[in-house]
């Protein structure tokens, strides 16, 4: 049976370097308000019981997924540390000691920021923890993804730019009924910088209670977005990331990253790289000399699917944020292509847009093209910077549409990345629509190092180039 996307995902892609047009939809919907959501409604509700922990989100504690860090607040004082946690519910047979942190933003005082890295988990295995003390105690469970294995399937979801509106409320709900496993978090959290002095900490609070029905649950794995910057000289606050640093711990040195901005983790069947777009990247930074390291650790045999996940897009025609991934590909795209990248997820455009696959890194300020071209090497460019944030929607692409850019269409909505084994990945975008959960862009994604007709094909590579093959139905 040929399911229905498998039909709608197509894409028709010639050998020359001419691209069927790409199509910009013109579905118009009718949308929230771009305004968060009052503080004192249900979905930031403080838990019961004092002192009781809150914002609970956890995310992957090392390199290949035996690990978690648990992360929550309380408001009032330190109290426990501990997480208690076990194959059974109610039963902790295990208990996993942490660290807590608080910090000053302007006048605004954080609740005391709990961090507890559990290790030596069993892969593939149901997980029930709990914290707090006594009446105030709160349990939760999380599921260990199956071990690195490069047949393993494994769902990831994709949400970018989310902050705190009835428009992200409705990609979270959406996102909740995917069926996704853990999600990859593109940057821009909480939107707290539109706001100024203590109530940016407030704001950060309210957002870590509002998605923690999901983090929670399933890791998400997050970079930083702009929004997470927060360099304000006016209130004395200088320091670059402070509280997102503060609330988001990633395991960065488990891939000896010498940074939490930049990190690498492997999960089932996927090698996921996090790049930050606002840290330094050019030659001889230590992002850059960590990203050459990160990539020849790769092992496609292990891990088939090497996913790049940032903030800034490279190839976005949305007049919002046009170019202000230029200077990333000027550092990292001839990497992406030389290491065969399957998919490059993006945010920071509230819109979605997705490319074919193209490269532009034959130009050397001396000669050479220095426009985009067809390359099967290349990787897919994804952004889903459309998670819902106060700001609104990016609707104003530009036009014409480039050749470089396959569907693009300003709505909100997130992503899935549905692995099924080493060579097919099925892929769908699904925009809110009025509280529906419409698919709206979908295809099949086949591995770029697991492609055997590509590696045949390189063989025969001189014949080619004499042939002029036909117009032919491809995937991505
Ligand atoms: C953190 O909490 C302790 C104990 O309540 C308090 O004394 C200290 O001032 C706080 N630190 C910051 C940076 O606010
Ligand atoms: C923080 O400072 C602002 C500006 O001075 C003031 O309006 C506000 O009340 C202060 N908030 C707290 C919690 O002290
Ligand atoms: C993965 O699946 C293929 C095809 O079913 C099989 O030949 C191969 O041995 C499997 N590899 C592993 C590591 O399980
Ligand atoms: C620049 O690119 C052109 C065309 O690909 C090539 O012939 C030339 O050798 C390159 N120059 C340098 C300095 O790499
Ligand atoms: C991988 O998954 C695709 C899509 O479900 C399927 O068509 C293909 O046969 C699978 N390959 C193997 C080796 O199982
Ligand atoms: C490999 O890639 C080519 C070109 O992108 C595509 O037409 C083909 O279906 C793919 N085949 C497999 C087995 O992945
Ligand atoms: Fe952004």
């Amino acid at each position: 049976m040929v399911p229905k996307f498998l039909l709608i995902g197509f894409i028709l892609f010639n050998f020359l370097g001419y691209i069927r047009a790409g199509v910009t939809s013109s579905f118009i919907r009718s949308e929230w308000p771009s305004v968060d959501i009052p503080l004192d409604s249900d979905v930031f509700a403080i838990p019961s019981g004092y002192n009781a922990p809150e914002q609970v989100h956890i995310t992957q504690g090392d390199y290949d997924g035996k690990a978690v860090i648990v992360i929550w607040v309380t408001p009032v004082e330190p109290g426990s540390n501990q997480v208690k946690y076990g194959k059974t519910e109610k039963k902790y047979d295990f208990t996993a000691q942490g660290t807590v942190k608080n910090y000053t933003f302007y006048n605004y005082t954080s609740g005391y920021i709990h961090e507890c890295h559990i290790n030596d988990l069993e892969y593939d295995t149901k997980y029930f923890y709990e914290i707090g003390e006594g009446e105030s105690a709160r349990s939760f469970w999380f599921q260990t993804p199956p071990k690195i294995d490069p047949n393993a399937s494994y769902k990831f979801g994709i949400i970018g730019d989310l902050g705190q509106t009835y428009n992200s409320l409705s990609t979270l709900e959406h996102y909740i009924q995917s069926g996704a496993q853990t999600v990859l978090h593109v940057g821009d959290l909480s939107y707290a910088d539109r706001y100024q002095y203590d109530v940016m900490g407030v704001r950060w609070d309210s957002y870590g209670r509002f998605v923690e029905k999901i983090q929670a649950y399933q890791p998400w794995i997050w970079t930083a977005g702009n929004h997470e910057i927060e360099y304000m000289p006016y209130m004395n606050e200088v320091v670059p990331f402070k509280q997102y640093l503060y609330r988001y711990p990633t395991p960065y040195a488990a891939s000896e990253s010498s940074n939490p901005l930049w990190y690498a983790v492997r999960r089932a069947s996927a090698h996921i790289i996090a790049l930050s777009s606002y840290s330094p990247f050019v030659k001889y930074t230590p992002q850059y000399q960590w990203l050459e390291a990160e990539f020849k650790k790769v092992d496609r045999k292990k891990t088939p699917w090497l996913i790049v996940i940032m903030h800034a897009p490279i190839y976005n025609s949305n007049s919002a944020h046009y170019m202000e991934g230029e200077s990333l590909r000027a550092a990292f795209e001839s990497w992406f292509v030389k290491y065969k990248v399957d998919v490059i997820f993006a945010g920071h455009v509230h819109a979605y847009e997705r490319s074919y696959r193209i490269s532009n890194i034959h130009y050397n300020i001396t000669s050479g093209v220095s426009y985009p071209v067809p390359d099967k090497s290349a990787p897919v460019y994804i952004t889903v910077g459309d998670g819902g944030n106060q700001e609104g929607l990016a609707s104003r692409f530009n036009d014409p549409q480039p050749d470089y850019s396959a569907f693009r269409e300003a709505s909100y909505g997130h992503s899935t990345l549905e692995i099924m084994n080493k060579t097919h990945a099925f892929y769908h975008w699904n925009r809110n629509d009025d509280g529906k959960k419409v698919e709206t862009d979908s295809f099949v994604l086949q591995n770029q190092y697991w492609n055997k007709s590509i590696r045949r094909r390189k063989l025969k590579k001189n014949y080619l180039h004499s042939t002029v093959p036909t117009r032919q139905l491809d995937n991505v």
